[in-house]
Order: structure tokens, then sequence, then C-alpha cells
């Protein structure tokens, strides 16, 4: 499926850039294609619009903020958050006609990034209840371009049997390639639930900063993963000891070839326990795992299940394939891959 092919998938919430970085003044962003800039109003709040300006097509990523507005850097035209053009300085004074306006998405701030939705949407922001429950601190994963596709990396997210070859040292087991049986799979009303417990042996996660007591010999981590249509999903591990780490994260589509891993983690032990920065690198050497794989894996995902050849730990996998195919159609739309509409049945 190439992503920029599918409108539908213009309908659902994407986080992009951290809050923070709107700070410098305003970001591009390319999100399904779609060239944007980010910047924050007077309030604070993040704004989204197509980064071309009406006048002579400028990147308005190039400009700068003034008054919550983005001013465009060759002209000093002023588009505010909807869109509207409020200032042409050549013509001080005088009414701005409303074509001269841009495109502006949706864009709504949570857990720090600003999301965006290039169109109506079909569903809400993934929730994250962890990031109001003071029991939780919340960070910040570092992002990282993947040169991959959403759908590659969603499929490696639910992907239970890779573990023991790609995080041998660090989440699985590279003495045994056997997954552990996945415990419950089902469907849910936007995506899935699956649980399985992932045998862990001789791994930093089990000697430093999970389980004190367990100073030898495997343990077994049980994981919970939520997958919301179409590229986010929600990953629980509970250690030995009572430790929570919860992942909500992202494969936000830049192209049909690339995404950005944009992800948010939540703690419930404390910085002495383990500090943020640790918990951070840890979580990118695993992510490093899995992109150096990702990245050689082709981009274009069939969603017909007859296109690839599969095992039983697969079946996850095939249920979301068959889910965003549901997607499509229920949009009037057909799987678009490389050779075309239709894809190969
Ligand atoms: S190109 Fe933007 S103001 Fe002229
Ligand atoms: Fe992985």
């Amino acid at each position: 499926m190439l992503v920029t092919a599918q409108p539908v998938l213009r309908r659902f919430w994407y986080p992009t850039l951290p809050i923070a970085d709107l700070d410098a003044g305003p970001q591009p962003f390319t999100l399904l294609g779609q060239d944007l800039v980010l910047w924050a109003d007077k309030k604070g709040r993040p704004a989204a619009a197509v980064d071309r300006c009406s006048h002579r097509f400028a990147r308005l990523s190039k400009g700068w903020v003034k008054d919550g507005a983005v001013n465009c850097p060759y002209h000093g035209w002023a588009f505010n958050s909807s869109g509207r053009c409020v200032e042409v300085p050549q013509a001080p004074g005088q009414r701005i006609p409303h074509g001269y306006k841009v495109t502006a998405f949706r864009c709504e701030k949570r857990y720090g990034y600003a999301w965006v939705c290039l169109d109506e949407p079909l569903d809400v922001i993934p929730e994250l209840p962890e990031a109001a429950d003071p029991r939780f601190r919340v960070m910040h994963l570092d992002s990282e371009l993947f040169h991959c596709s959403s759908t590659v990396g969603v499929d490696n997210a639910l992907d239970s049997s890779h573990h023991h070859y790609v995080h041998g040292t660090t989440l699985g087991d590279s003495s045994s390639p056997l997954p552990m049986a996945v415990q419950d799979l089902r469907e849910t009303a936007n995506g899935l639930f699956m649980s399985f417990p992932l045998r862990n042996n001789g791994s930093t996660l089990r000697d430093r900063d999970i389980d004190d007591r367990a100073t030898s010999g495997p343990i077994t981590l049980i994981r919970q993963l939520t997958w919301y249509v179409p590229f986010t999903v929600r990953i629980d591990i509970k250690f030995p000891s009572g430790i929570q780490a919860v992942t909500l994260l992202t494969y936000t589509p830049i192209s049909d070839s690339t995404c950005q891993y944009v992800g948010v983690l939540a703690r419930n032990d404390t910085e002495r326990d383990f500090s943020a920065k640790a918990a951070i690198a840890e979580i990118a050497t695993i992510v490093k795992e899995d992109k150096d794989v990702l990245e050689c894996v082709d981009y274009d995902l069939p969603l017909h299940a007859a296109q690839q050849r599969h095992m039983a730990s697969d079946k996850a996998s095939l249920m979301m394939r068959r889910k965003l195919h549901d997607l499509l159609t229920a949009h009037g739309e057909t799987e678009v891959t490389r050779t075309g509409p239709g894809g190969t049945p």
C-alpha cells in the first residue's frame, strides 16, 4: 500500500514535532506527502498550514512568527492559524481579499507534541491516561526518521517473533528463536489488542532497571500491545517488580517510503530509580535495532495476505492487513501499490 495514495489516511491524527521546537519559529514537516509549516500562535497553541505562501509560493517555514501569525520570508505577508491572510505590508489598511488565504489544518497539542489531521477526523487522538496520572512521569523518546513505510513500522510492532533475532541481547533471547504463545489477541473498535510474554535473557533490562531481585536467569516480560488504526501503537510492559513502562508511539507517515518514529514514554518509577536520560537511551538502542532491519524491508507492504508467506505468529499482522483493507473499502478506496490501484488479491 502506498500511504500517500489512500486519502482516508488523511483523516487520522498524527504527532509531528515537539511543541518546544516551535519556540524557535516556524518549522517544516511533511505529512503524507503534504509539506506543512507548523508554528505556535499567541497563546502557544500549535498551528499547521500548507508550507506555501499564496503570493509567490515561498516556503512559510523559512519565515518568522509575529503576533501569533506566520510571516512569509519573501514579502512579509502574514497568515493566522486559520490560514487567513491578516497582513499585506505593501497595502497597509486595505481590505485583504478572502482568496489570499492558505489552507490550514487541524492541529492540537497533546503529550507535548503538535498533532495534525489533514482532513475531517475519523477518530480522536489516541488516549494515554498515564500522561495525567501523578504516579507516572512522562518523557519524550528521540524522534527518528525511518526509511521505511508506516505500515512496515506497525507490522513490526505487532510481530511477536522478531525479538530474539533483532533484539537478541536487549529485549529478547538470542539463544532461542521460539516466540512464546500470544495469550490474547482480539479486535477492538479502532484496532487490535494483543498480549504476549517475552522471554528476556541476560539483558540490561533485567539487570539494571527492572527488577533488582532478579539477578540471574531469564525473566518473562508481559507485553501488551494496543494498535490504533492506522499507525499508532501503545506498548505496555509490566515487569516482575511492578514497574510499568507505557510507550505510545506513532510511525507518522511522511511519504510512501519514510516515516517519523514519534514516541512518548510513561513510567511509574522515579528519576532516582532510573534517570529519564537512561530510560530514553535504552529505548533508543532497541529502536535502532528495529530501524536497521526495517530499512531493508520493502516499503510497499501488501494488504492481500496471498502476496507474502506467513507463519503462526503472524496472525496479528494478518489481522492488521485485513483491518486496513476494510478501512479502505469502507471509504470507497482500493489499495494502491507500486504496480497500480487494486493490488493483486
Ligand atoms: S511569496 Fe509570500 S509574501 Fe510574497
Ligand atoms: Fe522490535
